[in-house]
Formats: structure tokens, sequence, C-alpha cells
């Protein structure tokens, strides 16, 4: 069977038309799915209205299903479901404000961290004009890997990157932040000290597809494992500009309803904080099981 797609003017970020997630897919239809999701690393279905419950189901097919580290904007009654939202109810907030503020990949941080993740719009902030606000743009890893110059890749393949939750923490401490961001804050402090550094290789092969992909994840990529520290920051540098120049990059405008299914090897992504209460924007969102970067 053929998917229908309404093409994004980028190497991902393309709509498939046509699919109506709450209800159980036969296996072709998710193998269709599956595929495209593959091939572009970035996905859209608009207009789906999704309980909780329908959007696990959904995700889990491409995977188990993983608990959020912060397990206090999990969402009541579904531990799969992490709640992205600047929204405070009886004094507390339902879920992490400023989730995703820069360019990353989803839970670099730890040692297998997840094939995929799902965001699922349930309120979107708007101006005062209805413009929608709070956009995720997406950038493409593989594509900005295929354009290096070939001196470039020779010079990174086979590199390591050190990601450290505790060094991105202490420096998030530093910055000027609104409530709901230092309640998060808060959250992410308690934790730093159980997350261990992690290493991993700076050109990730896709397990899938075997496209090679940067793996470089924003403010958390501090180091590169024998280079000088001088060095190492320049090049991470380099490459974070590298990657999200605008041809690699898809910027989503959210509407109410919109689901989006991305990929970490093969993207990153960065979540703009262009709003705030009472703009409010709320999401639901799954994160899928990965395997061990190579
Ligand atoms: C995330 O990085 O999980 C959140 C992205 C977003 O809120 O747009």
């Amino acid at each position: 069977m053929t998917l229908k797609l309404r093409y994004a003017d980028a190497p991902l970020g393309h709509e498939i038309l046509g699919v109506d997630l709450s209800q159980d897919l036969d296996d072709a239809t998710f193998a269709e799915i599956e595929r495209t999701f593959d091939q572009y690393g970035v996905v859209l279905f608009r207009d789906q209205q999704l309980t909780p419950r329908q959007q696990a189901d959904f995700s889990r097919r491409f995977g188990s299903l993983e608990k959020f580290l912060i397990d206090t904007f999990l969402l009541p009654g579904f531990p799969e479901i992490f709640v992205v939202s600047n929204i405070i109810e009886n004094g507390r907030p339902i879920g992490m404000a400023d989730a995703g503020r820069n360019w990353h990949s989803d839970m670099a941080f730890v040692e297998q961290p997840p094939r995929g993740s799902a965001l699922y719009a349930l309120e979107v902030p708007h101006d005062a004009a209805g413009v929608a606000l709070g956009d995720t743009l997406f950038a493409s890893t593989s594509a900005a890997y295929d354009a290096l110059p070939e001196e470039t890749r020779r010079r990174i393949d086979g590199l390591k990157v050190l990601n450290s939750y505790r060094i991105f923490t202490e420096r998030k401490a530093r910055q000027e932040m609104g409530d709901g961001g230092k309640k998060t804050q808060a959250e992410r402090e308690k934790n730093k000290d159980s997350v261990p550094d992690v290493i991993h290789p700076l050109v990730r092969t896709h397990p899938r597809t075997g496209r090679k992909c940067l793996y470089v994840s924003g403010p958390l990529s501090v180091g590169i494992v024998g280079m000088p520290e001088a060095e190492a920051d320049e090049l991470l540098d380099m490459l974070r500009e590298h990657m999200t120049q605008p041809r690699f990059v898809y910027r989503h405008s959210w509407r109410v309803g919109d689901f989006i299914l991305w990929d970490n090897c093969a993207a990153i992504h960065n979540a703009l904080g262009d709003y705030q209460l009472p703009q409010r924007r709320r999401m639901h969102r799954t994160t899928i099981e990965g395997t061990v970067p190579f």
C-alpha cells in the first residue's frame, strides 16, 4: 500500500495524510508508516483525536515505551506519557515548562537513548493576531552529515562525544528563567547526581537505515574524548552551527490535534519558548525505547 504524503520544504517533517491514529491500524498500514518514518526521520499527522491510551498504543507499535526521568511530570494514571506544558494548576505545574528549549536529541545523556519520541498537541498558544506560538524546529542529522566536506567527515568519523547531564544542569542554573522554568530546574537538580556522564559516537550509524548521522546534542554534549577542551569546543560549535542551517531544518507551527513522530538518531529538535501564560501550551509526549548508539 502507498501512503499519501504532503511534502515539507525540508528533508524531514512530511505530513502523512488520511490516517486516523485512534484506530487499530492493520499491519500493512503500520509497516508503511514505519518505513516512511525511517526514511524521513520526522513525520506529521494532523487532525488527530487521541486519548492518552490511544497515543500510548500507537507509539508502542514502534517499540516499548520509556518512562521519563522526571516523574513529577508524568500524566497521572499514564506513566508512559510525559506532559510538556507551561500550565499551572492549583499552584503546581502540570508539565515540564521548558522542555527541549535548545537543539537536542532526546535523552542523549543515557547509554541507550530512545529510538523516537511522539508529541501530541492538546493546547497551542497564539499571539493576539491568532498566530501560533511555541513552534518546534527539527533538523536532519543525516542530511547534515552528508553535506559535510569529505575532509571534515574523515576528521570526525570514529570520535566519541561526552554527554553530561550534570554539567548541562549546572550551566542551565546560570540562565535566566521564569517560574515554570525554575520549578523544572529544581527537578533537574534533584536528579543530576544520579545520572552518570555517558560517551557516544559523534557520528552514529542509523540502526535501521544504515545512514550516518551527526550525534551532537546541544549543550549536553560537553567534550570529545581525547581532544583538548578548546579544540573540542570549537569542533562541537562548528558542528552545531552546521547541523542547524536552514537547509536542514523543518519548522513546525502547531495546531491542536497534531501528532509528530521524530527519530532521535536522524533528527535533533528545538522547542521555541516565545510564549508565556496566559498563552497555554499542553502536549503529551511518548518516548520509544532505542538501542545503544554505534
Ligand atoms: C521535547 O523536546 O520533548 C519538547 C518539544 C516541544 O515541546 O516542542
